[in-house]
């Protein structure tokens, strides 16, 4: 299927052409093959061409996506409530926002925790230089305090590790299943495009996906194509790693492990954004869109479980949101603002827009009593 886009102005058109040769250099000392964790690091992370370094306009109406802190202050201020009932056990409690995109959560949420007399030190640990400055500019004119990291603390911290659409747009594999063997699915260059190229059976991928078979009951079926992110597992064991007492909260569009791998859900998650159209092809404009691949929420507690962390609550956006006091206490909307944030509420709320496909999980460690707003969904992972 042929998707229809808008084309990129001139500047954007130079920066997908300067990546795609960088990506093609790559591909040519290597038999003409990557795999797609590979490609998906060049396309967003590449610190000069990559889609979250080289400038673009990303996120709002201009961009090609809206995140929940982007669509309203209200995201900000029901997430403080958990963090106000974690943080409270604490001294000298951190906050640690991971992946800040412009910092607009970081000053919803320092501005709510501040009028609640709550005033934790903010780091923000932030690989993107160009979006770094933006969220300075932002916090600046908001004359809030913050501090950027460049690596994470040295010593453990009390406090709360929040990432906000972060764990999706960690690189991913793909693979597909052939003739019972499992193969990573991943890029080759083709008559100057980028196309998808199976690699051999690959071991370590085969007994990844075997485990997902085997705790599901059921082998997956011949064609059955899907993603799986270590990477993000070693993110969790990094992060739970530097947690002496606290919580990582994180909130993504994601699926437990029996939803994510179900047999008819046999072409994966991945997902691509340019100018606010969603679509299936990582190969168009690179450097030039989003890609995402959605969360195993399941593997991300199993990895926290592991390195001693309790799964404290697991729901969705929707749930948490429509539970939260910052939402119950609105008003009925009859001005025009009002009704501006009726509008960004349904977007944020209901089940076909961000309500169920946005998950939270909250992962604690030493912590006396934490959880989350909104039915509790934990025996679902
Ligand atoms: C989709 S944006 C979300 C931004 C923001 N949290 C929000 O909700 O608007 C992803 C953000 O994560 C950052 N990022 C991606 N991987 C990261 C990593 N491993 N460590 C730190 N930041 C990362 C990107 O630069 C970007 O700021």
């Amino acid at each position: 299927m042929t998707i229809d886009l808008p084309t990129p102005d001139q500047y954007g058109q130079d920066i997908s052409r300067d990546l795609r040769t960088r990506i093609n250099k790559k591909l040519s000392i290597n038999e003409n093959w990557m795999s797609f964790d590979q490609y998906m690091n060049c396309v967003l992370y590449d610190t000069e061409f990559g889609y979250y370094h080289n400038g673009s306009p990303k996120f709002g109406s201009a961009g090609d996506f809206v995140t929940a802190p982007e669509l309203s202050g209200l995201f900000g201020r029901a997430l403080a409530e958990p963090i106000i009932n974690i943080i409270e056990q604490m001294r000298d409690p951190v906050i640690l926002e991971v992946g800040a995109g412009t910092g607009q959560l970081a000053v919803d949420l320092i501005g709510t925790l501040s009028a609640h007399s709550v005033y934790p030190r903010y780091y923000i640990l932030e690989t993107s230089a160009e979006l770094r400055e933006r969220q300075s500019s932002l916090i600046a004119s908001a004359n809030m305090k913050v501090e950027w990291l460049d690596s994470l603390p040295t010593k453990p911290i009390q406090g709360v590790v929040l990432a906000n659409e972060v764990l999706d747009a960690m690189p991913a594999l793909c693979f597909t299943k052939q003739d019972g063997k499992m193969h990573p699915l991943g890029v080759q260059a083709e008559k100057g495009n980028f196309v998808w190229s199976p690699g051999k059976e690959d071991y370590e991928l085969s007994k990844i996906v075997k485990a997902i078979e085997k705790r599901l009951g059921y082998v997956l079926p011949d064609g059955f194509r899907s993603e799986v992110c270590p990477a993000r597992d070693a993110w969790i064991t990094t992060m739970a790693g530097i947690i002496e007492k606290g919580a990582i909260l994180t909130i993504d569009y994601g699926l437990t492990e029996r939803e994510y791998y179900h047999e008819q859900r046999n072409s994966g998650t991945l997902s691509c954004y340019f100018k606010h159209r969603m679509h299936r092809d990582p190969f168009k404009w690179p450097g030039l869109q989003d890609i995402s691949v959605w969360v195993d929420f399941s593997a991300c507690a199993r990895a926290a479980e592991k390195i001693g962390l309790s799964v404290a609550g697991y729901t969705t956006q929707g749930q948490f949101l429509a539970n939260s006091a910052a939402i119950q206490q609105l008003g009925i909307a009859d001005t025009e603002d009002e009704m501006r944030v009726v509008q960004s509420l349904k977007t944020l709320l209901l089940p076909g827009e961000m309500g169920e496909r946005f998950k939270l999980l909250l992962l604690s460690r030493n912590l006396l009593q934490n959880s989350l707003p909104g039915r509790d969904f934990r025996d679902r992972l």
